[in-house]
């Protein structure tokens, strides 16, 4: 910040001394004395595995990236470690919904049969999983209904068995996305019972009710069919009771906490940051990127630097980890740039 007394030194007898511009001179310089650089390492890239077989097909919502049936991960895991990704988010659409969501925690399921798949193809590459109902009920909440109600307690003992039946397939990770109180610990608890104290939960602590989730859930067919989520997920304009949940999700035993979605968030992220010592996500969501594919695509900004520029500006708010629908193409661009 400069005091007047600096002004005059650096208009010391009509000479400029201070100038900023100096350092952004070269692209070396430029280099040097850069914040913040994205390397393969920040990056979780999520994958919507479906209930058939043989399958690779676009997803219209989002560009660029594949409903994909197990038999056909491999490849694709083998791709995404070879760029230096450390790992994968699953997401999964069951062959049928039910009022209690049985799709999510059968041990056959298509998430579970992913984990196998992936876990065989590519062992060090993480599985992350996505804990939650919403893509195995009916009615499309993230938890169990009753009289148009999504009850908190009795959706917990289901979202438990969920992570553990990901834990008993090879997931190296769960998250839990549903925002039910009390699921960290739920969850933690169960994992410990059945034998799987090793496994860390990322929690999307600070998960907000977005209309940025429009594309995903096309993609993953989990738009609620009555109501909203906002009776559960959070007011966006809230960031104190940000810092409450995610409070609550570090007692209740999160190993990792998240922010969803980023970039209208930038600020909760930066807030977390300061507050908390534990590793941060952010979920760069699916309208997000939708909105950049599609301006690209009319020709009104470039793609990629437009991206690249957003998902930097995640990290220097304080993210630890980038959950990207960009996170392949960003490596191959800073690999590009490299
Ligand atoms: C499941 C879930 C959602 C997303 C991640 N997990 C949708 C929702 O809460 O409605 C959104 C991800 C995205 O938009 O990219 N509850």
């Amino acid at each position: 910040m400069a005091t007047s007394r600096e002004d005059a030194v650096s208009l010391d007898q009509g000479r400029l001394v201070r100038r900023p511009r100096r350092l952004r001179r070269t692209e070396t310089l430029r280099r040097l004395v850069r914040e913040t650089a994205l390397a393969p390492d920040d990056f979780l890239y999520p994958l919507f595995v479906v209930s058939e077989h043989d399958t690779k097909r676009e997803i219209a919502s989002l560009p660029g990236n594949f409903h994909w049936s197990p038999d056909r991960l491999a490849a694709e895991a083998e791709e995404i470690a070879r760029l230096g990704i450390p790992g994968v988010l699953l997401f999964g659409l069951p062959a049928g919904k039910d009022e209690l969501a049985s799709g999510a925690y059968d041990d056959e399921g298509v998430v579970q049969q992913a984990i196998r798949t992936l876990k065989a193809a590519v062992p060090q590459l993480l599985v992350v999983t996505d804990v939650c109902l919403c893509e195995y009920m009916s009615h499309g909440h993230c938890g169990v209904v009753w009289n148009g109600e999504v009850l908190n307690d009795p959706t917990l003992e289901l979202l438990a068995r969920t992570a553990v039946s990901h834990a008993a397939a090879g997931a190296d990770v769960v998250a839990p996305s549903d925002m039910m109180d009390g699921r960290v610990a739920a969850i933690r608890a169960a994992l410990d019972t059945a034998g799987f104290s090793q496994v860390p939960i990322m929690a999307y602590s600070a998960k907000y009710a977005s209309a940025f989730y429009g594309p995903f859930r096309e993609a993953a067919d989990s738009a609620p069919q009555f109501g909203d989520r906002r009776g559960y997920q959070m007011d966006p304009a809230n960031v104190r009771e940000a810092l409450r949940e995610v409070a609550l999700d570090v007692e209740e035993g999160a190993d990792v906490v998240m922010v969803k979605p980023a970039l209208a968030y930038l600020d909760v992220i930066a807030k977390v940051r300061e507050r908390f010592d534990l590793p941060l996500a952010a979920y760069n969501v699916s309208g997000e990127y939708a909105m950049v594919k599609a301006a690209a695509r009319q020709g009104w900004i470039d793609e990629r630097r437009v991206a690249l520029e957003l998902l930097t500006a995640i990290k220097r708010a304080g993210a630890d980890i980038i959950i990207s629908y960009h996170a392949k193409d960003a490596v191959h661009w800073l690999r590009e740039e490299g």
